[in-house]
């Protein structure tokens, strides 16, 4: 039976660390009210004007080629999971291939827009490919910059003190081999609560959406007869030009999916919580992480937290992780991680592989 196994794997994280307290020069928050309600203590900024999106997608990208023990132009099919694109199009999966040096092979890219379980979106369209037969080497990254787009005013503090920048990448490959890895992947969405964590201008909401209509904000701009600008003076005055979210309403949501999602895999797979060698979640909250390890009945060890380093890096934080944890040894060949991850849409979803 042919199956998808991670044939290489890297990360990236930029050099410069922001601690809470250097949040605390533009806004009204301290280390205290971060370290408790989130774990994190620091997380990385991407050099401004030098580093992108992309630029850190391929660092990781060239460290998951050179694991894999494969050249970059072996790479047939490129999937790139992020929120915070260079670009508004093109994506930043052709923009990576660029960055890689291989336009000449003409590889297909993808880009996925589904946040923080981008990445296990982005695993399970890669594990269809390969395991089709279609293609040999897929390369999958996600990836964000979100420093560059957050507001540090105190109105943004319940969302700017948790996000942080990186990238993580895997290839996959097919493989013959009894009992390895990726065994299923579970993937699901609801959009009825999309604005409760979103990033909503600039769009083509042209003024209207659920939000709006809730809130009554004005979105007109102009009296032009056609259309309106994706970007205009209102939504900048108002701050409307920044993630939002509900902290409350998504971590009630998030703590009930996580463990739902694995379960659902495990059961699939005919296997039970304890079998799982590592859990790799998505690093939302580390109180999130935690309540979902005691739901599974997991110890510490079966369960990879970095959040406190790095916060929340929305579709890379999963590739981080797990690149990090076999970095350091944590797991092993014939090891059962499992990856799950919850956000906005909302889109949540699981992974299962044999390592
Ligand atoms: O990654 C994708 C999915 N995302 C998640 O899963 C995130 C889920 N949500 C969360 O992690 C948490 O809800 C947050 C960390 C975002 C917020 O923590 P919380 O314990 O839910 O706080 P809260 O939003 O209920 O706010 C409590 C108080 C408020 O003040 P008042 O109204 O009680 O006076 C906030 O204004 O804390 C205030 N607050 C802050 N204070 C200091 C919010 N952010 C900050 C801050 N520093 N950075």
């Amino acid at each position: 039976m042919l199956r998808s196994k991670v044939a290489g794997i890297g990360y990236y994280v930029p050099e410069q660390v922001v601690t809470n307290n250097d949040l605390t020069e533009f806004m009204d928050t301290s280390d205290e009210w971060i370290q408790e309600r989130t774990g994190i203590k620091e997380r990385r900024y991407g050099k401004k004007f030098e580093e992108t999106t992309t630029t850190m997608g391929a660092r990781a990208a060239e460290k998951a080629i050179a694991d894999a023990g494969i050249n970059k132009e072996d790479i047939d099919f490129i999937i790139f999971a992020t929120l915070s694109p260079d670009y508004y199009f093109p994506g930043c999966g052709v923009l990576v291939q660029r960055e890689l040096g291989i336009t000449g092979k003409e590889a297909g890219a993808l880009d996925i827009r589904n946040q923080c379980s981008g990445f296990v979106y982005g695993l399970s369209v890669a594990d269809q490919f390969v395991k089709s037969g279609m293609y040999k080497n897929v390369l999958v990254i996600g990836a964000e910059m979100h420093s560059m787009g957050l507001d540090y005013s105190t109105r943004g503090r319940n969302v700017t003190v948790i996000f942080g920048d990186g990238a993580g990448a895997v290839v996959l490959q097919p493989t013959e081999e009894e009992n390895k890895g990726i065994l299923t992947t579970k993937l699901h969405s609801d959009g009825t609560y999309a604005e409760k964590l979103a990033f909503i201008s600039p769009g083509a909401h042209g003024g209207y959406h659920q939000r709006d209509a809730e809130e009554k904000i004005d979105y007109a701009f102009s009296d032009a007869k056609y259309g309106e600008m994706f970007v205009n003076e209102h939504m900048l005055e108002n701050g409307l030009l920044f993630p939002d979210m509900e902290g409350q309403f998504v971590f009630k949501l998030a703590v009930q999916k996580f463990p739902e999602v694995i379960r659902e895999a495990l059961e699939e797979a005919g296997l039970k919580p304890g079998d799982i060698d590592m859990l790799v979640p998505h690093q939302a909250n580390l109180r999130i992480s935690k309540f979902v390890q005691k739901r599974m009945g997991l110890s510490d060890d079966q369960v990879w937290n970095n959040i406190q380093k790095f916060g929340n890096t929305t579709a890379a934080s999963i590739p981080i992780a797990l690149a990090e944890a076999v970095e350091k040894g944590a797991v092993k060949e014939g090891d059962l991680v499992c990856l799950a991850a919850f956000g906005s849409g909302f889109t949540w979803g699981s992974a299962l592989i044999r390592w």
